[in-house]
């Protein structure tokens, strides 16, 4: 089966013809996009700088760069933006070749309080915020500027509410599901690194910058133009505020941009974050552009003790700077981290996949492990088909799901559900999710340096070039009772939460006449948002935003344990949190996945090359499939 012919009904209004389509095959269908611009999903064509996070079992995915697929309207693609909320499955295992779930809804209702739209940026960061709370966090970000026709773009707000919430409890409907916080800075960054220390309800954002989109008072800055902020972000999930502390001290001497940060828990009094890579601004010259700045090399990563700045939250806490070895990755941006530990916590991981460098025009298709204490890189995956921009994050007990990314070369992205997963453990690139994955073990070219077993007994406990700071090797030397590397989705399932599937959306289209009166309706609806979405934000007064803070941010956080806001402390770390206490497999057992985790030709736990000829499904095919 093919492809079909897209027929437009419009002749009313050439704009129609990008929200509302008619598919014609069998058996007919309209698609009407009735008042939202194009869906990311049907007409998934890539997307990349989107913000992605997984909580219950759910992983979200928000704003990005997107082209959409669009054969038979023009040829070629439409590049614009990701304007919903799309959420995937995590419940149960998936193929995305054949079983995922996938749905999204659009952001048409505007906060009541402000009359502002929930943004769909680029480039900013979606944190998981509180475990007791069924809302997800977007922060930062900026408009994407590269096609202002397009039916989805709304003008740069202001820099005011960097910070929204997204609540995926069923029983809270439109217009109360987003909410908005001023977070107390003048801007709202992006490009930036994010990390989060889940346990602790803070979210961390490392330096970043703002542009032609940031806001209404950047408009006049130059296409390529971008302003690098100093300082991390600390933001409390609970309280929506922030401090916003010096990096004076970090490597480089400059603010970064398109770098990595993990937090790393089990480390220190209260976890410790590992910010890597990036591009800094050409030295005495903030107003820089992306092809001029001076990528940070590997061979040195900077260190946050947390504990340092709860102990002082008037303080800047403590960064070192720590010099790495090994097998050290090519410079580069907008690459993707996870991190694990050990099952005995002898040695943490940071995984580093893809990216690209700006400067050389290079991209990259490869797979590297930074070992934590030793500081010392390891490769262990090349592939053919870079891919930047992209998310990715830790499910099912060790596997690396990527979310999105652009991958250069090609068209459109050949994984055609934008996501992909890495079994960590023998770094097998595939398309199956496994939900009861086994315990993450170490993989086998890091154990043959690091010494012990696959579970743990690391021998190399210290810096293979030896700690440049004593600091370091204190905060090294303190372990949390409780620790954990990062946030698992429990392994039992939660209840499903009632999502608009997008089969809905598409059964709900009509046919014949009909259509043409939902189309009418739409493109008076579509006016009508449109229109308001394209006023200037106002600024709010401040009982406004004392309305804003108060009240809703009590109750959408009710239950919560608050923190004295003075202090900060965090809460304990709580038992979802705590060690895995399920029984030890072996390295071989572990090594049995699912037959279709295994590209062809490869085998399992053998590092191997992954193209996009050995996975892609035809395009037609897969596409029609998704429909049915
Ligand atoms: C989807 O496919 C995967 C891999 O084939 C399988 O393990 C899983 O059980 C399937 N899920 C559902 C809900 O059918
Ligand atoms: C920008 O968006 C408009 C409206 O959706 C579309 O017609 C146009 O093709 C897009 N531009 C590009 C370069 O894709
Ligand atoms: C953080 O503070 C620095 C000054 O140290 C400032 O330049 C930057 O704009 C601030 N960050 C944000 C997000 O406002
Ligand atoms: C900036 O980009 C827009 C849209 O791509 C283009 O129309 C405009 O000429 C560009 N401005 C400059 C100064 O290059
Ligand atoms: C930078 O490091 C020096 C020496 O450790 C310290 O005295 C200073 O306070 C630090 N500055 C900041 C902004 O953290
Ligand atoms: C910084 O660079 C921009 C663009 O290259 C240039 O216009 C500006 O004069 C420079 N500023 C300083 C202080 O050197
Ligand atoms: C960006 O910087 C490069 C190298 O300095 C320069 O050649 C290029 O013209 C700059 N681009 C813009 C849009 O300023
Ligand atoms: C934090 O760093 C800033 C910038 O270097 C400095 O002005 C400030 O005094 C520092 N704060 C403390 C408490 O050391
Ligand atoms: C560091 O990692 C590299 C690459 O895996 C390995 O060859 C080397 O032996 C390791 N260094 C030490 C001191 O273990
Ligand atoms: C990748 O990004 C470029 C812009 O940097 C865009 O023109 C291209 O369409 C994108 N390609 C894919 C496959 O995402
Ligand atoms: C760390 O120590 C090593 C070995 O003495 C040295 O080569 C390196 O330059 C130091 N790195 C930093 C960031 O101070
Ligand atoms: C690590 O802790 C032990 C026991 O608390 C102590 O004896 C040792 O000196 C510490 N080492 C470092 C490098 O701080």
């Amino acid at each position: 089966m093919s492809f079909s012919p897209v027929v437009s009904l419009s002749r009313l209004r050439s704009s129609l013809l990008f929200f509302c389509v008619v598919f014609v095959w069998l058996p007919a269908v309209v698609h009407c996009q009735l008042y939202s611009p194009l869906d990311p999903i049907f007409y998934f064509c890539s997307r990349w700088f989107s913000s992605s996070v997984v909580k219950d079992n759910t992983l979200f995915i928000n704003g990005g760069i997107e082209t959409f697929y669009h054969s038979g309207i023009t040829s070629g693609t439409i590049l614009g933006i990701n304007t919903y909320m799309i959420k995937v499955s995590m419940v149960t295992s998936w193929d995305w070749k054949t079983n995922i779930t996938i749905t999204d809804e659009d952001k048409t209702t505007a906060n009541p309080k402000t009359g502002t739209y929930p943004p769909s940026l680029v480039r900013g960061t979606m944190f998981h915020g509180p475990t007791n709370v069924q809302e997800v966090f977007a922060f930062g970000g900026t408009t994407f500027m590269g096609n202002t026709s397009f039916l989805g773009y709304v003008a740069p707000d202001a820099s005011t509410y960097p910070l929204w919430s997204y609540t995926y409890d069923p029983s809270v409907q439109d217009p109360n599901k987003w909410n908005q916080y001023d977070v107390g800075q003048p801007w709202k960054p992006n490009h930036g690194a994010a990390a989060e220390a889940v346990d602790q309800s803070l979210g961390f954002y490392l330096n970043g910058q703002i542009d032609k989109g940031t806001s209404a008072a950047t408009q006049n800055l130059g296409n390529e133009t971008t302003i690098h902020l100093d300082g991390m972000l600390i933001i409390d999930l609970i309280s929506q505020t922030s401090r916003n502390i010096s990096t004076a001290n970090i490597t480089g001497g400059g603010p970064r941009v398109g770098g990595g940060m993990e937090y790393i828990a089990p480390v220190g009094k209260k976890g410790i974050l590992v910010a890597l890579g990036g591009q800094l601004s050409p030295k005495l010259n903030l107003t820089s552009n992306s092809t001029n700045g001076n990528l940070l090399g590997f061979d040195v990563v900077d260190v946050f003790d947390i504990n340092s700045y709860l102990e002082n939250t008037g303080g800047n806490g403590t960064w070192y700077s720590q010099s790495t070895s090994g097998d050290i990755p090519q410079p580069r941006i907008d690459f993707c981290t996870v991190s694990i530990s050990a099952p005995d916590n002898s040695s943490h991981h940071i995984y580093l996949y893809g990216g690209r460098d700006p400067v050389k025009s290079v991209e990259y298709d490869d797979v590297y492990i930074l070992t934590l204490p030793a500081f010392n890189w390891t490769q262990v995956n090349f592939g053919q088909s870079p891919r930047w921009g992209h998310d990715c994050h830790l499910v099912g007990n060790r596997q690396m799901l990527t979310v999105g990314g652009n991958t250069t070369n090609e068209q459109c992205d050949w994984e055609i559900k934008g996501v992909a997963i890495l079994d960590m453990s023998t770094i097998t690139w595939g398309s199956v999710y496994n939900a009861f994955a086994p315990e993450y073990l170490v993989p086998t070219p890091v154990v043959n340096w690091l010494g012990g077993s696959p579970s743990g007994g690391a021998t190399v406990k210290t810096p293979v070039v030896g700690y440049n700071q004593t600091g370091l090797a204190e905060v090294f030397n303190t372990t949390r009772l409780q620790p954990s590397s990062s946030p698992t989705p429990s392994p039992t399932p939660t209840a499903t939460n009632s999502h608009k599937s997008h089969a809905g959306a598409i059964a709900g289209g009509v046919v014949g006449g009909v259509a043409a009166l939902a189309i009418l309706a739409g493109l008076l609806y579509w006016l009508r948002a449109r229109k308001r979405k394209n006023m200037v934000p106002r600024e709010l007064d401040g009982a406004e935003k004392a309305e804003l803070q108060q009240p809703d941010a009590q109750n959408a956080h009710k239950g919560h344990y608050e923190l004295p806001a003075a202090t900060k402390e965090p809460a304990e770390l709580s038992e979802q949190h705590g060690a895995s206490e399920a029984p030890r497999e072996t390295f071989t057992e572990a090594a049995e996945l699912p037959g279709t985790n295994t590209v062809p030709g490869g085998k399992h736990g053998v590092p191997m090359i992954r193209t996009p000829s050995t996975e892609e499904p035809h395009f037609p095919f897969a596409r029609d499939a998704a429909l049915r």
